[in-house]
Parts: C-alpha cells; structure tokens; sequence
C-alpha cells in the first residue's frame, strides 16, 4: 500500500526530518545547556544509530508515501561520519512523480567550510545554516564552547561557493540575550542571496528553562526591522511552510527581489500546525510526528526483526493516518504555565 498519505486533520505527509546524531560541539543553552550535557551525558551508542542503508531504505519508503522533501537534521549533522556517503544515497531516491527528492540540512555551520564541496557533488541541493548573532564576543557565548563567528560565517561562503542553493541562515531570538543584533544580521544578509530566518524561542524539550517573556513576538520583530528597512509581506511559497515570508522593498514600495527577503517562524505566538506535514525519523530509528511528541514510534525493530518493505509501509502509513498531533495550536490556547505532562523529546535529538 503506497501513494499519497494524509492525517486525521486532512495533512498530507510531505517533509522527513531526519536526525543523524545526538551529539554537537555546540552547547547553546536553549537546546544543549551544559550543566544537563556535560561529561556525564550518556549519548546512544553507535550500534543504536542507524545505519545509512537503514536510513535511505526507510526514506524509500517515505517518498514512496508522498515524501517530496528531506532534511538532515541533528544535533550536529556534519558530526556523522561520512555523512555525504548517507546523502549520495538519499540523491539517488525520487519521488511518486520521478523527480530527485528536495535534499537539505541544517547545521551550525562550524564545518560546513570544510564540507560544503563533498556534501554539493554528493547530491545535497541546499542547506540552511544556524547563527544567534554577528557579534563574536555573544556569538562565543550563545554556543558556550567559544566558537569563532568567523568560521561559520566561512561556512556560509563555501557554502556559496559549492553552489548550494537557496541558502537560509536560522537566528533564534532570545529577548534580552541577542534581540538587539535583530538589525545588524538583517542589514548582513541583505541583498546576498541568503535568507534570513527569526525563530521565535521555542518551549522544546525539557533542560532549557524556557519563559515566555525570552519570547520576541515575530510582530514585535517585524515591526522593529519595518522601521528601519521596509519590508511587504510575500504569499507563501508552498503550503505548509514554517516560516511567513517578508521581502525587502526596494524606492518604489514593492519588493525588490535583489534585495531578498526574510522570515518569521512563529510557532509560539501564531501556530502552523493546521497544515503541519512533516515526520521526524530520530538517529535510532523512533518515528515522531511532531516537534513536541512525548514519544516516537519504534521503526528499527521492525528493520532489524527481518520486516518487509511491505510491512513496514502498512505500518508508516498506519501511524501517519491515526495522527492528530497539533501541540503549538493546543499549547496557545492554554495557560502559559501549563505543564505538558509527559516528557518532551529534546531538540538536539530530533533536530528541530
Ligand atoms: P525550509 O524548508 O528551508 O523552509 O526549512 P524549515 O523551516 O522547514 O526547517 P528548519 O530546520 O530551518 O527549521 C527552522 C525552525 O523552525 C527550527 O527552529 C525548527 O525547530 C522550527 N520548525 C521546523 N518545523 C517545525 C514544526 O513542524 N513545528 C514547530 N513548532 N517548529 C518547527
Ligand atoms: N527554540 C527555537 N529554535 C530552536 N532551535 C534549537 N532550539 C530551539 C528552541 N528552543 C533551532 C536551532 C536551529 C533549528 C533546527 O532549531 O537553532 O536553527
Ligand atoms: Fe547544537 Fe544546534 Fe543545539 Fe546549538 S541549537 S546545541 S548548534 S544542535
Ligand atoms: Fe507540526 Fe507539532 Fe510543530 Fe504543530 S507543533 S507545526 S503539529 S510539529
């Protein structure tokens, strides 16, 4: 049973993030704070994981149940061993209409400068880049290993360089902590081809400590860059989509597209689970369908019991079709104090 799956609220399943890794070599505090991930921390040993014929035969399966898009996600991605050996494997799947799958991944871009030209020829079309701020000094301490901001910054340029496309670059905003350098990364990637993303600070997992007054409302934002760089609001690019688009407006009011655009990815205070299409396929094999599930569906023990491809599409499509999952909508409507009751996964383990 392949072909087109939807949900119990009429979504279609569209986007596979997969997660490669729980590990980084970052520690941002609002996903990896280093009093929970210290020394200590017992991260899935490597017979756990799974292994890139394990991936691409699920992601297989996936595309053949209306996946268009994939994305490699981690903790840190490029972390994974020879990960453009996963990603030559994943470039040679299509889609139910025969085309080459939508083939990205999201990385804090420390070895991206090092990487960018393998992962291109391997096959990967895109890939959007996580940066808090321009300031070295903030920048060092937001990942809390003192990582140069440079070296990312030169991940992005070899990123252009390889030829990677459609280029995005992820800013979670913290107010108080980097809310001020909202202007000076928006004045950056201005006109560079390169879009930039303001996520709002997101309540994910269960080490961050998360308050709603960190949280800058994506209008806020909006309405502090519009005083400064005029910006029009651009239609949505494809149903589903996490972020509203802006674009950059050039003397005459409207868009200039040399200019480029940005986006608003807010999750806290305007939901988009009402055409949310995307699974999350964790680095052991545990199938989540949304961002703020309590617990995934375990795909790995059917891979290594011996399953056919048969059985574990009935039962991919079987877990799509039984999902209602809506956590942000619900979430918005609650008291903010509200506890979630169960635990939620992290986001260094399922990538965002
Ligand atoms: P594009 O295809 O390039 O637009 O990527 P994307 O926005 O789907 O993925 P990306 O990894 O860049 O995610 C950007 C931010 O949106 C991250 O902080 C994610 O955690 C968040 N995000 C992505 N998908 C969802 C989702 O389904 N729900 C919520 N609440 N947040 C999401
Ligand atoms: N809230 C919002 N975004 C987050 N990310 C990680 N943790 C959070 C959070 N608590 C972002 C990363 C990356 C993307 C995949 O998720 O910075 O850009
Ligand atoms: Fe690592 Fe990204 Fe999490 Fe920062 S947000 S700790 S770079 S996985
Ligand atoms: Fe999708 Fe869950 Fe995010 Fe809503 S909260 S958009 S259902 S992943």
């Amino acid at each position: 049973a392949t072909g087109q799956l939807f949900d119990t609220h009429a979504r279609p399943l569209r986007d596979l993030r997969i997660s490669v890794t729980d590990r980084c070599n970052f520690r941002c505090g609002y996903c990896m704070p280093k009093e929970v991930f210290d020394k200590h921390y017992r991260y899935l040993p490597h017979g756990d994981l799974l292994r890139f014929e394990e991936i691409t035969r699920l992601a297989r399966l996936f595309m053949a149940h209306g996946v268009h898009k994939i994305r490699l996600t981690g903790g840190e991605p490029l972390l994974r061993k020879d990960l453009e050996r996963l990603v030559e494997q994943l470039a040679g799947l299509r889609t139910t209409e025969g085309r080459v799958p939508d083939l990205t991944l999201t990385t804090n871009g420390s070895l991206l400068a090092r990487k960018a030209r393998a992962l291109k020829s391997a096959g990967l079309q895109r890939v959007t880049v996580s940066l808090d701020s321009l300031d070295d000094a903030l920048f060092r301490r937001m990942n809390d290993v003192d990582f140069p901001v440079a070296e990312v910054l030169a991940g992005i340029e070899a990123a252009q360089a390889a030829g990677l496309a459609h280029i995005k670059v992820n800013m979670v905003v913290k107010r108080g902590t980097n809310d001020h350098e909202i202007l000076a990364m928006a004045r950056h990637f201005r006109g560079t081809g390169i879009t930039l993303r303001f996520i709002e600070y997101m309540d994910v997992g269960a080490t961050n400590g998360w308050r709603m007054d960190q949280v800058l409302p994506s209008a806020e934002l909006i309405a502090r860059l519009q005083a400064e760089l005029p910006l029009v609001p651009l239609s949505p690019s494809a149903v589903g989509e996490t972020a509203k688009r802006w674009g950059y407006a050039g003397a005459d009011g409207n868009h200039d597209p040399s200019l480029g655009e940005v986006g608003v990815i807010s999750s806290v205070t305007q939901a988009f689970c009402g055409d949310c299409n995307r699974a999350r396929l964790s680095m052991e094999g545990r199938l989540y369908l949304c961002l703020f599930a309590t617990q995934g569906w375990d795909l790995r023990s059917l891979l290594r019991e011996g399953a056919s491809d048969a059985q574990i599409s009935a039962a991919i499509a079987q877990i799509w079709q039984d999902r209602g999952d809506r956590y942000s909508e619900l979430r918005a409507s609650l008291p903010a104090d509200t506890d979630s009751g169960g635990r939620r996964i992290e986001m260094s383990y399922i990538g965002g």
